[in-house]
């Protein structure tokens, strides 16, 4: 029996050290000391041993059975130790290699100018809205007071879809479907695509963007439209902008005018920015026209507004001095990543 015991752990350790993965060693531990192991059928069998010969077997299967966990544990810590360094060896970084740049993407000019305008506009208590860019032509022309064939229809080449269904060709609709859905007080505006069927050059394309405002309430006057858009001039362009107000026609506001702002580049006295005018076109305005008011159910006896509207592409190009639209819309990054 001593020497099967001695047979058992040197075949145990031999086997220990041949083996190669966890799985492995696992196997060699049930081979022996599992309930079926040999070493297990060995200890079993001391019943029939004489009482001298029992306690010294019972020591020897003891230090055999210590001797085989001790290899096992040994082997698995050399295999646990061997898969750490092939590890470290295969995912090896040099801290000291200069670090890649993730791209980091930023802000389209016209995106960027949109959100300034936007935040100059909620601060003074504007909400916005947005409208459909497939537009009635309702809403886009009529209930703003211009119906079927009148002549300013011709200044905005529009894309029909149907005869009734079209592309918006200027937010204002925005300001019908505002006032049909909510009553003054009304403080709003709103930003989006807008479409003409105008061939592209330096200064037209036949998507741009545009910016509408809307302002309905009692005792609302000419003045108030002065006043915040002065605010809204010296926010944009730097303190000091001033605003010349050019009479103008638009058939959904009356008066009607167009708005300069002092150049701020040069400060009025001119320079190539402002093609030497010293003053820089920046929007359409007026008082909303009574029988707008009226279209929408809002008693013009009893409320009054004022209505504007900018094209967000011209303030892009004024402000960052690009003399040619289309560079806005190429996406070349060596354009957008000055901005
Ligand atoms: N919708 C006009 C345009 O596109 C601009 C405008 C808006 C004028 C609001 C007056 C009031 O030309």
């Amino acid at each position: 029996m001593k020497e099967k015991l001695l047979e058992i752990r040197a075949s145990a350790l031999d086997a220990a050290a041949a083996a190669q993965d966890e799985a492995s060693i696992e196997k060699v531990r049930i081979d022996y000391l599992g309930k079926k192991g040999a070493l297990t059928a060995i200890l079993r069998g001391m019943g029939a041993l004489s009482a001298q010969e029992r306690p010294v077997i019972g020591q020897l299967a003891n230090e055999v059975r210590t001797a085989i966990e001790a290899a096992l544990s040994e082997r698995g810590g050399q295999l646990k130790a061997q898969a750490l360094d092939r590890r470290l060896a295969a995912e090896k970084l040099d801290v000291t290699a200069p670090g890649r740049k993730p791209a980091v993407g930023q802000r389209h000019p016209l995106a960027k100018v949109e959100a300034e305008l936007c935040e100059i506009f909620t601060g003074m208590g504007f909400d916005i809205v947005e409208g459909p860019e497939v537009e009635y032509d309702k809403y886009n022309f009529e209930k703003l007071n211009i119906p079927k064939n009148h002549p300013a229809r011709d200044t905005q080449d529009t894309f029909y879809i149907t005869e009734n269904i079209l592309l918006r060709s200027q937010t204002s609709p925005v300001q019908v479907r505002t006032m049909e859905q909510r009553k003054p007080p009304i403080r709003i505006i709103s930003p989006g695509r807008v479409y003409r069927s105008d061939a592209v050059d330096a200064t037209h394309s036949p998507v741009f963007h545009q910016l509408e405002g809307l302002v309905v309430d009692r005792g609302i006057t000419m003045g108030d439209l002065k006043g915040m858009l002065e605010y809204f001039a010296e926010k944009l362009f730097g303190e000091g902008t001033r605003l010349r107000f050019r009479p103008h026609h638009f058939p959904f506001t009356e008066p009607s005018a167009e708005v300069d702002v002092s150049c701020f580049v040069c400060g009025g006295k001119g320079c190539r920015v402002c093609k030497g005018e010293g003053w820089i076109e920046i929007l359409g305005a007026g008082m909303v026209h009574p029988s707008v008011l009226a279209g929408c159910d809002i008693d013009p006896d009893v409320y009054s507004g004022f209505a504007f509207g900018l094209g967000i592409e011209r303030i892009v190009m004024r402000k960052y001095n690009i003399n040619d639209m289309r560079l806005l819309y190429e996406n070349d990054l060596r354009f957008l990543r000055q901005f």
